[in-house]
C-alpha cells in the first residue's frame, strides 16, 4: 500500500500548533517588504541557515523575532490562511490553533486585528476545505501573571471565539503555580484549559499543571516517563498528551528520532496524539510528523489510526462529531485490514 497516501486520508485533528510558528521564510520576507519591516536575514537560504537550534529558547528568540512582521488583521489572515492549505493537503479535519496575543500587542498591535484576521481565515477553512476549528489563547510563562491577567481583559470582548487557554514560552524557571490564580479567572469566565508541561521542565511542572490549572491535556508532556506516579496517573486518568516529535528533536530535547519517547507512550497506553508545533521551524507539517514516526519508531498503520483516533477524541469537539470522524478512521482501518 502507499503508506503516504493512506496516512494521508486518516481523518487528523492537529491539537498543538502555534500559529505563529507557521510562518514560512517566503511570507516573512513577503510581510517584512508590505510592512517595511527590516529583516535580519539577506535572502531565504539565509532565514534557513538560521534555523538550527540548541535548546528551546534559542528557537524562541527567532520565533519571536519573526513575529514582528504580522502588523495588520490582513497579516494574521494570510498567515492562518497559508497554514490551512498545508492542512488541507495533509488531511487535516479540525485544529485547536494557538496564538499568543503578548507578542503582538507588546509591540502595538491591537488585540482585535490579531483575532480577528485569525478567525476570518479559520471561517473561510472551514468554507473551503470543510476543516472544523477552534483558537486556543495561550499565555506567555517568561512573563508576568499580571501582564496575563491584563491581556485576560482585552480577550474578554472575544470570548465566543477563544474556546481555551493554554501556557507557552520558556519553561525552565517558569512553573505552572506562577499562573495559578489566572487560570482560576480564565476557568471562571468558561474557558477550557490546557499548558505546556514536560518539554524541556520537570515532571513536577506536569503535576502543578494538572493539579493546579486543572488542565484537560497536557502540552508535550514527554517527560512524564520520570516520575512512574505521574506516568501511573495519566494512563489512569486518560490525560492527553500532544506530542511533537519533529520539535522535540529539534530543540534537542531528544538527540534523534529513534531516541523519541512517544512509542514506548503509546505501548503503555498513554493517549498520545502527534502535532508539529511550529512546522515552519522545524522541517515538517502533520504528516510529515506521522510519517517519520512510522519511519524511525517503528509505528504501524493500525498504530496511525489508533493515534489519529486519540486526536479527535482528546479534541474539544461534540461527541456527535468525535463520533462521526472516529467511525470514517475505523471503515478506513478494516478496508485496509480486509
Ligand atoms: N511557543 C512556540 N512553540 C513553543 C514550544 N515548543 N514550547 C514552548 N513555547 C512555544
Ligand atoms: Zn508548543
Amino acid at each position: 500500500m502507499d503508506m503516504l497516501e493512506e496516512l494521508r486520508k486518516l481523518p487528523k485533528a492537529e491539537l498543538h500548533l502555534h500559529i505563529e510558528g507557521t510562518l514560512e521564510p517566503e511570507l516573512l520576507f513577503s510581510l517584512a517588504k508590505r510592512n517595511n519591516i527590516l529583516l535580519p536575514y539577506k535572502n531565504i537560504d539565509e532565514v534557513k541557515d538560521k534555523y538550527l537550534f540548541q535548546d528551546l529558547q534559542s528557537f524562541l528568540d527567532i520565533y519571536y523575532n519573526g513575529t514582528n512582521v504580522l502588523i495588520t488583521k490582513q497579516d494574521f489572515y494570510d498567515l492562518t490562511y497559508a497554514y490551512l492549505i498545508k492542512a488541507n493537503q495533509d488531511g487535516i479535519r479540525h485544529v485547536e490553533i494557538f496564538f499568543d496575543p503578548q507578542s503582538h500587542v507588546s509591540r502595538g498591535v491591537e488585540f482585535k486585528d490579531v483575532i480577528e484576521g485569525i478567525y476570518d481565515a479559520l471561517e473561510e477553512g472551514k468554507k473551503e476545505f470543510g476543516i472544523s476549528y477552534f483558537i486556543i489563547m495561550c499565555f506567555l510563562r517568561h512573563l508576568s501573571q499580571e501582564n496575563a491577567l491584563e491581556v485576560l481583559q482585552m480577550a474578554l470582548p472575544y470570548k465566543d471565539k477563544i474556546k481555551a487557554v493554554g501556557l507557552d514560552s520558556s519553561e525552565l524557571g517558569h512553573p505552572p503555580s506562577k499562573f495559578t490564580e489566572l487560570f482560576n479567572k480564565c476557568r471562571e469566565n468558561n474557558f477550557l484549559t490546557v499548558a505546556h508541561a514536560g518539554e524541556e521542565g520537570p515532571a513536577s511542572y506536569i503535576w502543578e499543571a494538572l493539579n493546579l490549572l486543572q488542565i484537560e491535556r497536557i502540552d508535550h508532556g514527554v517527560r512524564c516517563t520520570e516520575d512512574p506516579e505521574l506516568l501511573k496517573t495519566i494512563i489512569q486518568k486518560n490525560i492527553p498528551l500532544t506530542v511533537c516529535p519533529l520539535s522535540n528533536v529539534k530543540l534537542k530535547v531528544y538527540q534523534d528520532m529513534k531516541e523519541h519517547n512517544i512509542k514506548k507512550l503509546f505501548d503503555l497506553g498513554v493517549k498520545v496524539t502527534i502535532n508539529s508545533d511550529d512546522p515552519a521551524y522545524f522541517g515538517g507539517y502533520l504528516l510529515e510528523n506521522y510519517i517519520q514516526c512510522q519511519n524511525e519508531l517503528g509505528f504501524t498503520y493500525n498504530d496511525l489510526c489508533d493515534i489519529s483516533k486519540n486526536s479527535i477524541e482528546a479534541s474539544f469537539l461534540s461527541n456527535s462529531e468525535k463520533i462521526k470522524l472516529i467511525n470514517e478512521i475505523n471503515n478506513l482501518k478494516q478496508k485496509i485490514n480486509i
